[in-house]
């Protein structure tokens, strides 16, 4: 994939103050990116639902700066409050894509940024949270440059900066599902940005359900940069990571004849198989709570006893996902309500549902 088409060729200076306010949604992936090599390249396909509540709003604030230096400056402000903390992973962010920005030299940036979903609550946001700041650049690309921008080059170019931010992140900027990663079957898929899933996907799947069951708030023991990198010298790594490629074929066709039965075998064993990779890393860690388990036993119950279509999804953490078709939900919840809370910290849980992406404030 030639990312040269990524570096801006003719850019105006005509722009002294601009300000842009972007919303994006986080994700959750039925097919699992677990394992990269450099620069942020997947070592397999992945896709994912988009979400719609869970979102990160940011604005950027963009001033001229008066005496020009190759450094890129900006102040961060977390929920109201300046945040030094989070500012050498953007930092490091904004380091790597410099060559496809150069205009962030130019400006001194006010980022503000805030989540919709609260901050412990263990839900990654550097999906969320990287792909608004990309969608932000984007726009003040779009003002500066001379030549007109297509929608299908903002977004994919969108993409591309935020994979750089955080691999996930590349799917999060449309929706409903996303594919990262080159895969033989998904035409246009790349390594180096994630494309909307291609193909008509049965009605059963249309604005599907997430509730995500908040078992553990805390912060994770093991980051996934941590965990990725564990997957280099992994024992299982080239299986799993053929495995997965094999799994993105097979939900691809679950999802457009909508053999719901299959798609849960397949989502089910996807979020298993990363925790069992984490499993078997050298150093091993585990990720999931008592809580986690007690909750999978409670859907393998419900869905035995009730014939459900419902079933969960794990990412790098101890909360549960629990998809499941719209027309179940008011059974479901109440199921939650009943057998499922009181394993949440709090007995804390957010409805989420599929979404379609970024969104302009
Ligand atoms: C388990 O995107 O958070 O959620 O690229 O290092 O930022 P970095 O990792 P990240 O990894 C997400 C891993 C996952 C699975 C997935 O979302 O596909």
């Amino acid at each position: 994939m030639d990312t040269k088409q990524f570096i801006p060729k003719e850019l105006s200076n005509s722009i002294e103050k601009a300000s842009f306010t972007w919303q994006t949604p986080s994700n959750i992936a039925l097919v699992k990116y677990w394992g990269k090599s450099d620069p942020q390249i997947p070592k397999n396909a992945s896709i994912s639902f988009t979400l719609s509540n869970c979102y990160t709003k940011t604005s950027i604030d963009f001033v001229r700066k008066q005496v020009s230096n190759q450094a890129c400056n900006f102040e961060l402000y977390f929920e109201g409050k300046k945040k030094e903390d989070f500012k050498p992973k953007i930092e490091k962010f904004f380091e790597r894509i410099l060559m496809y920005c150069p205009y962030l030299l130019d400006y001194e940036m006010e980022i503000h940024s805030e989540n919709s979903f609260p901050h412990s609550s263990g839900i990654a946001s550097s999906a969320s949270g990287m792909s608004a700041i990309a969608m932000c650049l984007l726009s003040l690309e779009c003002a500066l440059s001379k030549v007109e921008m297509s929608d299908a080059f903002i977004k994919r170019k969108a993409s591309f900066l935020a994979r750089l931010g955080s691999g996930s992140a590349s799917r999060s900027i449309e929706g409903p599902l996303v594919v990262w990663g080159a895969h033989a079957e998904i035409p246009e898929s790349s390594d180096v940005f994630g494309t909307k899933f291609p193909f008509q996907v049965h009605s059963i799947f249309e604005d599907y359900q997430d509730t995500i069951l908040l078992v553990d708030k805390g912060e994770k023991q093991v980051s996934s940069t941590i965990g990725h990198n564990l997957m280099h010298n992994h024992p299982f790594a080239a299986q799993r990571f053929t495995q997965a490629n094999e799994n993105l074929s097979k939900i691809s066709q679950y999802l457009q004849k909508g053999d719901i039965n299959s798609f849960i075998k397949l989502v089910e064993s996807e979020a298993l198989s990363l925790h069992a990779m984490m499993l078997t890393s050298d150093p091993y860690f585990i990720l999931m709570k008592p809580n986690t388990l007690e909750i999978i036993n409670a859907i393998w119950h419900y869905r035995k006893v009730t014939g459900s279509k419902a079933c969960f999804t794990l990412d790098a953490g101890a909360n549960v996902h629990l998809l499941y078709p719209l027309s179940e939900k008011n059974e479901v919840l109440q199921f939650i309500d009943n057998e499922l809370s009181m394993f949440c910290q709090k007995n804390q849980y957010i409805c989420d549902h599929v979404g379609l992406g970024a969104v302009e404030k």
